[in-house]
């Protein structure tokens, strides 16, 4: 039931929270290097399906493939590492770190691998460069604008070289112009760094950025590479 190619893969998920099904048998894979956005209204489970993906939370039912391995065989130690050393993460507010500058966000991810500090931060910069964010650098997230803040979380995202990038809504609390120049500067470094990105949006015009859409709708997402 694996899609050939695909990086990380998803089968027939499962998840309830009390009495409410927020998975019920969504499937869904990406490839490496592509662009996928989970399209979907407000509570049909696109969250859920991400948090499972990224192995944050773990379904009731169903398997996750990464890279060939299940993640449901993997003990929490090996997950944890799985997610700091392949995936990258943008949310809807940035979640940077407020006691630490912009350039020391950028690099915690690196420095959490064990990366020197002085290579940290240069590698920090070069990303902040890209996203057009490098004069931010001894700024501290409250001391830049919402559109700064999530160009910051996407070099932060990228820093630690990634294969796969989650980002849920990641330009929910942003005006349309900057929304757009996110979406834009994310997919292009992405897209060059060969990184997947699974973008979970509502909005048409941010899946407007991906190679392909999958819709999820009362916890089934339709994903045209899985015939149901
Ligand atoms: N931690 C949770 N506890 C209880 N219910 C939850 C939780 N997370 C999500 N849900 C419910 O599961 C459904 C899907 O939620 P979610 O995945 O966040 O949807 P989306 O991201 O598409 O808005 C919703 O009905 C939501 O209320
Ligand atoms: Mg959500």
């Amino acid at each position: 039931m694996i899609p050939a190619g695909s990086l990380l893969t998803a089968h027939d998920l499962h998840k309830t929270y009390g009495s409410t099904p927020a998975l019920d048998g969504a499937s869904f894979s990406v490839h490496p290097g592509e662009v996928v956005a989970v399209m979907g209204p407000s509570g049909s489970g696109k969250s859920t399906l991400l948090h499972c993906l990224a192995g944050i939370i773990t379904p009731d039912s169903g398997t996750i493939t990464y890279a060939g391995r299940e993640l449901s065989a993997m003990s929490d130690a090996e997950r944890s590492a799985l997610r700091r050393s392949e995936f990258g993460f943008v949310f809807q507010f940035g979640q940077l770190v407020p006691e630490l500058t912009c350039v020391e966000n950028v690099a915690l991810p690196l420095r959490l691998n064990g990366t020197r500090r002085r290579t940290a931060e240069r590698t920090a910069l070069e990303w902040m460069e890209r996203l057009e964010v490098d004069d931010l650098g001894a700024k501290r997230p409250g001391e830049v604008s919402g559109g700064q803040g999530q160009r910051v979380a996407v070099a932060r995202a990228l820093a630690a070289s990634p294969k796969v990038i989650f980002a849920d809504e990641p330009t929910g609390a942003l005006d349309s112009l900057n929304g757009e120049r996110v979406m834009q500067l994310l997919t292009e470094a992405a897209r060059s760094a060969g990184v997947a990105v699974v973008l979970v949006t509502h909005e048409a015009r941010v899946a407007a950025y991906s190679d392909r859409d999958v819709t999820v709708r009362d916890g089934r997402a339709r994903d045209m590479e899985h015939a149901v």
